[in-house]
């Protein structure tokens, strides 16, 4: 997998030619260990968001930015109560907030891990980090006491936990590729599957404050993720 030269994978998806899966591999785990360095990561974004990433593409990414971290892992006696939402970008965190602790009111484990602000749209962890003393890094062992104790929480991806989305969330964020399905949907999916979830709500967002703001793509994303 190290023989794989990071300029040939980035040419190879700028002229528009399919990934795969050692290629799609050895670019999220190369993100991890920070050889795939800051232009790089700009120009591969680039070259996704201009040729796009077909399904089985989008299937390989969302699996290794999934596998870049640890899975986490939850006691038995919560089976079929681990269940979670996330929102594709929109502006105003009028879900989130009140969704969790009304879930976890229910009975329901709710293990949210969230992202900051992409593009224009809010960012969750930005919104709560203004209330002093908010972390939203957490270990595996908080979450779980947390969600013991508490039933919810909403943390931020770490070095353990989707490393490569936080590193690739960031890049978009600056970088003008914010809005590309195969990108929302690997970043979002890989999240989801990482907290070993039961079942999961995707709301996703359209109209002029979303990211995808034309419905026909935002019912395509919806497809995608599913
Ligand atoms: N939320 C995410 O976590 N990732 C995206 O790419 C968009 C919204």
């Amino acid at each position: 997998m190290s023989a794989l030269r990071i300029p040939d994978i980035i040419s190879k998806k700028r002229d528009g030619f399919e990934l795969t899966e050692e290629e799609i591999e050895s670019f999220v785990s190369k993100v991890v260990d920070k050889s795939f360095e800051g232009a790089q990561l700009g120009a591969m974004l680039m070259a996704i968001y201009l040729k796009h990433l077909n399904d089985a593409e989008t299937t390989r990414l969302t699996r290794a930015i999934t596998h870049s971290g640890i899975v986490l892992t939850w006691p038995h006696k919560w089976k079929g109560q681990i269940v979670d939402k996330h929102s594709t970008g929109g502006v105003g965190d009028k879900i989130s907030l009140l969704l969790a602790p009304a879930l976890a009111a229910c009975g329901m484990k709710v293990p949210m891990i969230s992202g900051r602000s992409l593009a224009h749209t809010g960012g969750t962890l930005d919104k709560l980090e203004s209330i002093p003393g908010f972390r939203v890094h957490l270990t595996h062992q908080e979450m779980t006491d947390i969600l013991e104790t508490v039933g919810c929480f909403i943390a931020g991806q770490t070095d353990d936990i989707v490393p490569a989305d936080k590193i690739m969330y960031a890049s978009r964020d600056v970088t003008g590729t914010v809005s590309n399905l195969g990108l929302i949907t690997g970043s979002i999916i890989s999240k989801k599957a990482a907290e070993s979830l039961d079942a999961l709500v995707l709301d996703v967002k359209t109209g002029k404050a979303a990211i995808i703001q034309d419905e026909k793509l935002a019912r395509e994303l919806a497809t995608q993720m599913v």
